[in-house]
């Protein structure tokens, strides 16, 4: 969307966001656009939420300040790199929680999360909507982690950054809202698709980890851009319809694109995404996955994102969040025959 699609969503506001006051904004972030994300938990105030630049700075802050050398940290893999690779860069030691390919899509075994558990455990990472597989934590699943962490006294980070993008179980809960030891990363880069305005939140109702990520800031970036702040507010106060449409242009791709997965069924295995706009599908060829995306990118402009980038080789990674998602398909199918 550009600055003006967003506007548009409520016209009288255009004349407030000319005024925009462009001193230094509150290091916590703009109290509107904060009432406007705890209106999004169940249980969480304006004072629990921190504004961040992206989600990202919020993972790497969160992870300088609530991390010790020598920390044992489980994550659920493969993962976006920096929900692993900050904490193996302040030397603690992690361990993958695989999600697994089955026949019918992704799969995750609860039954591993105890057993990778050492006495030094002190995080564990989950990301859902995920990442790139495209699978979705139940309620019942993340209710189980959430016990699980607890009985351990291990803390728990929850990356929902593509929340709000479910369709076929509703709405998930954010994790802080049935997890009194855990943190919730929001962002308006994934489900509502304006990653240039740079606004992410931590949502948590530990207020010591709150303090410390408030004080680390300053150390960062200390405020977030006050045009953005502005614009995300307009933005969360129309999030039924954005996601809406958002959630509309991902099923329709995903519809189009099932046609093309029945007739390649030799060289794909669909793995249709539960959630969120990725999916990672398995490749079958002969060729390594690094060279069939080459050619393609070469042949057709066409990027498929490689599943080596994840650590995981056979798979490539599909964006269905795109408006030009059929006409890259349709290249696809192109460069196939
Ligand atoms: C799972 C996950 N978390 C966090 C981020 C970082 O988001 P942002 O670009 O808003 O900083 C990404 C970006 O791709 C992501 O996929």
């Amino acid at each position: 969307m550009s600055i003006d699609d967003l506007l548009s969503l409520d016209p009288g506001v255009r004349s407030d966001f000319l005024a925009t006051w462009l001193g230094y904004t509150e290091a916590k972030g703009d109290p509107h656009l904060r009432a406007a994300i705890s209106a999004l938990y169940e249980s969480i105030t304006p004072d629990e939420v921190l504004v961040h630049s992206g989600a990202e700075e919020a993972i790497h802050n969160f992870m300088q300040v609530f991390l010790e050398p020598g920390d044992h940290v489980i994550y659920l893999a493969p993962a976006y790199q920096s929900l692993y690779d900050v904490a193996v860069s302040l030397d603690c030691e992690v361990s993958p929680w695989r999600l697994e390919q089955g026949e019918n899509g992704w799969f995750l075994d609860m039954d591993l999360l105890p057993d990778l558990i050492r006495p030094s455990t002190r995080l564990i990472v989950i990301n859902t909507p995920h990442n790139p597989t495209g699978y979705s934590l139940s309620a019942a699943q993340l209710a189980q982690v959430a016990s699980i962490a607890d009985e351990n006294g291990i803390f728990v980070f929850c990356d929902q950054v593509y929340k709000g993008l479910e369709w076929s179980d509703g709405p998930h809960r954010w994790f802080c809202d049935i997890c009194d030891n855990s943190l919730s990363l929001g962002v308006m880069s994934k489900s509502y698709g304006l990653p240039g305005l740079r606004i992410g939140w931590i949502a948590t109702r530990d207020q010591v980890l709150y303090k410390k990520l408030l004080n680390y800031k300053c150390y960062t970036t200390i405020c977030n851009s006050a045009p953005s702040e502005f614009l995300a507010t307009i933005a969360l106060r129309h999030h039924g319809a954005i996601l809406d449409r958002n959630i509309a242009l991902i099923q329709e791709n995903i519809d189009f694109a099932a046609e093309f997965f029945d007739r390649h069924q030799e060289l794909f295995v669909n793995n249709e995404p539960q959630a969120g706009p990725i999916a990672f599908h398995k490749y079958l060829g002969k060729d390594s996955v690094e060279d069939f995306c080459a050619s393609l990118l070469e042949s057709q402009g066409v990027l498929l994102l490689p599943g080596s980038v994840y650590g995981v080789d056979g798979y490539v990674r599909m964006g269905y969040g795109r408006a030009d998602f059929q006409d890259c398909l349709i290249r696809l199918d192109r460069f196939l025959s």
